[in-house]
């Protein structure tokens, strides 16, 4: 409760914080944190930066980066870019500690893009993997073949420790840079869930695609070696109708392949997976959601799916928040809001992931789902079966960070601030999960806002908060 006289100051504000606060009980919301930042200018590195050049040779495999490729974990897509010429879809892995190699033969495809043409773009799926095993993998042939590797997931069970990282909002800035490299320093993170607007090319004249390109060879240096989970924001929508573009999600869907059928999902935007103790719903905030539209219906006949005994940590990513109190895309998530939320409350989802606001926030767990647009019931209210929602989209675009906030901070808003950063959700067991959020500005060591999670099907009570400044 404390941390609330610091924000709000008048004895009103005191006073209503002590009232909701003893309904919201324990916690210790309402943090906006006055940390001071530098003024970072955030710039798209520039095309000959070290982090965009090209690998060695002719046709070398560039871009290379993998995901998930099955529901449960022992598929893994690899997917990379050749420049010249189509060359090999091969992609050989094999075993730490076994002489025994195997390959896989994937697809290649391209894209035109008003006048830009795509180089081969190749995806091969590898599964019946073992489960927690190290395997090395190399792609292109002869003298510029390129080996990497990745490390598959525990078998799903639902006290198998797991971390996922979170990163959002990244784009190719100077920013992104360090965020990438602070996400690198931090040991914990085993895989990506990547809450949406990747490259950020559309900010280019005729959305210059050389920005998507440019964009995965930058990121290489991590997703070639741990899955990034994918999903779809409106910088990946790419709509350019005036220029013969009207295909949403065009690059993004060509470039970034997706296990999406394994869950039954038609559309590659939205889509599950599990990993580990995890069941992670994607979903698409740009992709049609009313009733009755395959999203809607996907994500109606999912939830009851999700069997907590074997998967107990039900997580949501989306792009746009459902909560956020900074003023830039306020309500943006409304309307989803509207169509989901009761179903994530129903269904005990423990956290919503999402980015779209260029900042950092975490909320108490909170419903608004009493509303009806008559009883007036409109204030987000303390609900201890609701998520978390946590809006990551720090990764440090070149649209630079938002600073404006809606003031007095609301009381559902637990802890924000404008800083780059990013997050790691570390699964400990079927009730405990920690997690931290970690601005750019300190090393990975210093937690600028944390949270033990206890997991809400199997501990529906209040859960417990700590925030530091
Ligand atoms: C595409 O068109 C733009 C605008 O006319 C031009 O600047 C650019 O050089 C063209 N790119 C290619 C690959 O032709
Ligand atoms: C990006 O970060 C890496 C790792 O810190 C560094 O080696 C590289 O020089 C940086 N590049 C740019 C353009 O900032
Ligand atoms: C849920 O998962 C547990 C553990 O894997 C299993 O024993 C149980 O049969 C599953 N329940 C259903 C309804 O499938
Ligand atoms: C689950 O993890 C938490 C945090 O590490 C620990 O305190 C708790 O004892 C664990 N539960 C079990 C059943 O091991
Ligand atoms: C349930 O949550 C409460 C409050 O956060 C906590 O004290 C308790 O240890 C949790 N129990 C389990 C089994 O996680
Ligand atoms: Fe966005």
């Amino acid at each position: 409760m404390g941390v609330n006289w610091v924000r709000a100051g008048s004895v009103y504000i005191l006073l209503l914080g002590l009232i909701l606060g003893a309904f919201l009980g324990s916690c210790n919301g309402g943090v906006s944190s006055r940390y001071a930042r530098g003024n970072d200018i955030s710039a798209d590195m520039p095309l000959d930066s070290d982090v965009f050049a090209l690998p060695v040779g002719y046709n070398a495999p560039q871009q290379v980066h993998i995901t998930q490729g099955d529901h449960e974990g022992r598929g893994v897509i690899v997917s990379w870019v050749t420049p010249e010429e189509p060359g090999s879809n091969e992609v050989v892995y094999w075993a730490e500690n076994s002489e025994t190699k195997y390959s896989s033969l994937g697809t290649v495809v391209t894209y035109k893009y008003y006048n830009y043409s795509s180089p081969y773009i190749h995806h091969c799926t590898i599964t019946n993997l073992e489960f927690d095993t190290k395997y090395f993998y190399e792609i292109g042939t002869g003298d510029v073949t390129r080996q990497f590797w990745f490390t598959t997931p525990p078998a799903v069970g639902p006290d198998v420790p797991y971390t996922f990282g979170l990163i959002g909002d990244l784009g190719q800035t100077f920013d992104s840079n360090r965020t990438l490299a602070h996400y690198e320093s931090n040991p914990k993170g085993q895989a990506v869930l990547f809450v949406g607007d990747l490259s950020y090319a559309d900010a280019y004249p005729l959305h210059d695609n050389n920005r998507w390109d440019s964009w995965a060879r930058f990121v290489e240096r991590s997703v070639a070696y741990q899955p990034w989970i994918w999903s779809a924001g409106n910088h990946e929508i790419d709509f350019l109708p005036e220029y013969g573009e009207g295909e949403p999600f065009k690059p993004y869907t060509h470039r970034y392949y997706v296990p999406y059928e394994a869950s039954g999902s038609t559309s590659p935007l939205w889509y599950s997976i599990k990993r580990a103790s995890a069941y992670i719903i994607v979903m698409s905030s740009y992709s049609a959601y009313g009733m009755y539209t395959p999203q809607y219906k996907w994500l109606i006949s999912e939830l009851p799916k999700v069997n907590r005994t074997e998967t107990p940590w039900l997580i949501v990513v989306m792009h746009c928040p459902l909560y956020s109190t900074y003023t830039h895309h306020y309500m943006e998530g409304e309307t989803m809001r509207v169509m989901f939320e009761k179903y994530f409350v129903q269904y005990k989802v423990d956290v919503v992931f999402s980015g779209h606001v260029h900042a950092y926030e975490r909320t108490e767990r909170i419903s608004n789902i009493a509303y009806n647009i008559e009883n007036g019931l409109c204030t987000p209210k303390y609900d201890g079966s609701a998520p978390v929602y946590i809006t990551i989209g720090d990764g440090g675009n070149q649209e630079g960070l938002l600073y404006e906030m809606v003031d007095p901070q609301p009381l559902y808003s637990a802890f924000r601030e404008p800083s780059y950063g990013h997050a790691t959700f570390e699964i400990k067991n079927r009730t405990h999960a920690y997690y931290a959020w970690h601005r750019n500005q300190d090393g990975y060591a210093v937690e600028a806002d944390s949270l033990w999670f206890h997991n809400l099907y199997w501990n529906s009570t209040q859960i417990s908060s700590t925030a530091s400044m």
